[in-house]
């Protein structure tokens, strides 16, 4: 039997390609909000023994996150035999401890609630540091799909010459892989963080790549200040004009603009949260990671 494939939020090409090579149409939702901003649900489809997959990226997550519960609550409560869940953002992931007293750490709270409601779970490129693995705070099965072959890919095709800078140690994970896997220079800078808005990024040795084109790459772009104050740094090294890749466009506010403005040649990213500088498609290795849940012999 098919899967059957839900989605609450997104539509952007990753689930679009997704359904297509599964060859299986999204299941209509019917979702209606009450003046009183309660949530119905209502799914019109013989769920009995089905397997079921919620397709949905949880950034911006807090309004998300009760339908989705609500989702699929109502597909178990159907007769769903399984209800797996693809977030090819996952969200709360940074606040992994007590860095002052008295805080919560949410990743832990988080990571709680979405295990009580799925069987499973993929998704892309998760930001673990601290945390080492989803198994240290996910009860239930999780996958990390990678999207590194992907951007290797993607800059082999599409840039001469490129050096890799990481702005920071977290992001020398993925830097110095894509580095290895298409054999380029790559440099990791020092980042300290004042606060959401204020990042200040070390300055590059970068005297014997004058000619290379630089590379930023980093997991998640959200207000883009990392971005931001690494182009300024090669701003004042007269570079080249850098490009930017990220894997998870979230650009809070106005910042895709901004990171535009600092003066970037191009901003790619990955197509896990719908963004116009989608320019990296993860449906295959997502794909392939599905297969083993759903053991559905036709998928291609
Ligand atoms: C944090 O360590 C992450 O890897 C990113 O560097 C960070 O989330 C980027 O945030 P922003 O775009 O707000 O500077």
């Amino acid at each position: 039997m098919k899967p059957l494939l839900f989605t609450l939020f997104s539509d952007g090409s990753l689930l679009e390609n997704i359904s297509k090579k599964l060859d299986t149409n999204i299941t209509p939702i019917t979702l209606h909000q009450f003046p009183d901003e309660e949530t119905y649900i209502k799914i019109d489809a013989d769920l009995k023994n089905q397997d079921c997959v919620i397709f949905d990226s949880l950034d911006r997550p807090n309004n998300k996150l009760l339908p989705l519960i609500f989702l699929a609550e109502t597909l178990r409560d159907l007769g769903a035999r399984q209800v797996g869940l693809v977030a090819p953002y996952l969200s709360y992931m940074r606040q992994d401890k007590r860095f002052h007293p008295g805080e919560g750490i949410t990743s832990k709270y988080f990571s709680n609630l979405l295990s009580n409601y799925f069987n499973w779970l993929i998704t892309v490129d998760p930001h673990l540091h601290r945390v080492k693995s989803l198994t240290e705070i996910y009860s239930i099965p999780t996958t990390v799909v990678h999207a590194i072959d992907n951007i290797s890919n993607w800059i082999k095709r599409h840039v001469d010459k490129p050096l890799l800078i990481g702005p920071d140690i977290e992001s020398k994970q993925w830097v110095e892989q894509i580095a290895n896997n298409i054999q380029v220079p790559c440099l990791i800078l020092e980042k300290i963080r004042y606060s959401d808005h204020e990042v200040e990024i070390s300055a590059p040795e970068i005297e014997r790549y004058k000619t290379y084109t630089p590379i930023l790459v980093d997991d998640i772009i959200s207000t883009a200040k990392t971005m931001i104050e690494t182009v300024k740094q090669l701003n004042k090294l007269n570079t080249q004009p850098p490009i930017c890749i990220g894997i998870h466009a979230i650009f809070a506010a106005n910042a895709y603009d901004e990171l535009f403005k600092a003066g970037v040649s191009d901003i790619v990213t990955c197509n896990t949260i719908f963004h116009p500088s989608n320019k990296i498609d993860l449906a295959d290795v997502i794909l392939n990671e599905l297969k083993h849940y759903l053991k559905w012999k036709e998928i291609p």
